[in-house]
């Protein structure tokens, strides 16, 4: 099975000719127990379930509309034909097979570098804004399943909230999207630490094909990943702030455990981030409930509440906040 016919099978009856344009937002997520590994590399189907809060404000507006030829622009810039970045656009839209060339523009609003979850923004709002553009009407369910096939973790972002990506066991896929649950923190809040600009060494789609090929760690990781989750619901059912943030930062840290066992060796941090690491710990050692989680990057994400803002603000200044609820 390949990508084709799967957004075939979702678009059977629907329509194929393109009005205007289509536009639409897509928050980027974070995930507080991890999609790391894949049952199916053409599909993005993944070995474990994971689960994320959505940014909410935070994630990337996309603008579709017919063109001459096929024309992408990112952040106000022109993508030249041979980058990596336009090839796997074109990829992506070439899936649903539309005769018009079509002008997609991009434009995120976070902040670049941070390793945080882009591709699972673009994605999904790219998914959207097609829906619009063609008129398909698609359920959400159908959008997350078309935001997938783009990048895994993009699945999570086509609702808000926190959303769980079941992994399913259809071959199709056709079970394997995110899904919100019903559950609102307002307390909740985010915090972006931006450790280090420097470029990843390997991005996080081989990284996690090589952890699952070479590393001799990742035998534990679908029990972790399915504890994680489901401490992470009870967490979030009884608004048991600790919980969630030890289970996240346990769970991410096991992620990257895997990493550093695998061959040749895949280690995202910096000195910044094991500083930024102690600091966190350290304020914990004072009785302050703040946490954070990592992905395939230097940057530390941080999980705390409303009343330790000022906490967070005083031990690392710069730090980006968002209320993921509010
Ligand atoms: C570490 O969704 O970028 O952020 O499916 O190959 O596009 P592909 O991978 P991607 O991987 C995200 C990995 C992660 C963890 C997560 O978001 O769950």
């Amino acid at each position: 099975l390949n990508k084709r016919d799967v957004v075939e099978s979702i678009l059977t009856g629907k329509p194929r000719s393109p009005g205007r344009s289509g536009q639409a937002f897509a928050a980027a997520n974070i995930a507080l127990c991890k999609y790391w590994g894949k049952r199916d590399e053409e599909l993005n189907l993944p070995l474990t379930s994971s689960l994320s809060i959505s940014l909410r404000t935070h994630g990337t507006t996309t603008d579709i509309e017919p063109a001459d030829a096929d024309e992408y622009w990112m952040n106000g810039e022109r993508l030249a034909p041979a980058s990596p970045i336009f090839q796997r656009l074109k990829e992506y839209l070439d899936l649903f097979a539309t005769e018009t060339p079509l002008r997609v523009a991009t434009q995120s609003n976070i902040p670049i570098g941070a390793g945080l979850a882009s591709s699972a923004s673009v994605f999904a709002s790219v998914a959207l804004a097609l829906d619009r553009l063609f008129d398909w009407r698609l359920d959400r369910r159908a959008l997350s399943i078309l935001a997938r096939l783009g990048s895994g973790s993009a699945c999570r972002s086509i609702d808000g909230g926190f959303v769980e990506w079941r992994a399913g066991t259809d071959p199709d896929g056709m079970d394997s999207y995110g899904a919100p649950l019903p559950d609102r923190w307002p307390e909740l809040r985010i915090g972006l630490l931006l450790v280090s600009k420097e470029a990843k060494s390997i991005g996080s789609r081989p990284a996690m094909k090589r952890t699952r090929e070479t590393s001799v760690l990742y035998t534990a990781w679908p029990d972790q990943a399915a504890r994680d989750l489901a401490r992470l619901k009870e967490a979030i059912a009884g608004r048991d702030f600790v919980r969630l943030g030890e289970t996240a930062e346990a769970n991410a840290l096991a992620m990257h455990a895997t990493m550093i066992a695998t061959w040749p060796p895949v280690l995202y941090w910096r000195p910044e981030s094991v500083e930024a690491m102690r600091r966190v710990w350290a304020l914990r050692d004072e009785g302050k409930a703040v946490y954070f989680t990592m992905d395939a990057g230097p940057n530390l994400k941080l999980l705390y509440r409303e009343t330790d803002q000022a906490v967070v603000d005083g031990a690392f200044p710069g730090v980006e906040t968002i209320a993921p609820f509010a």
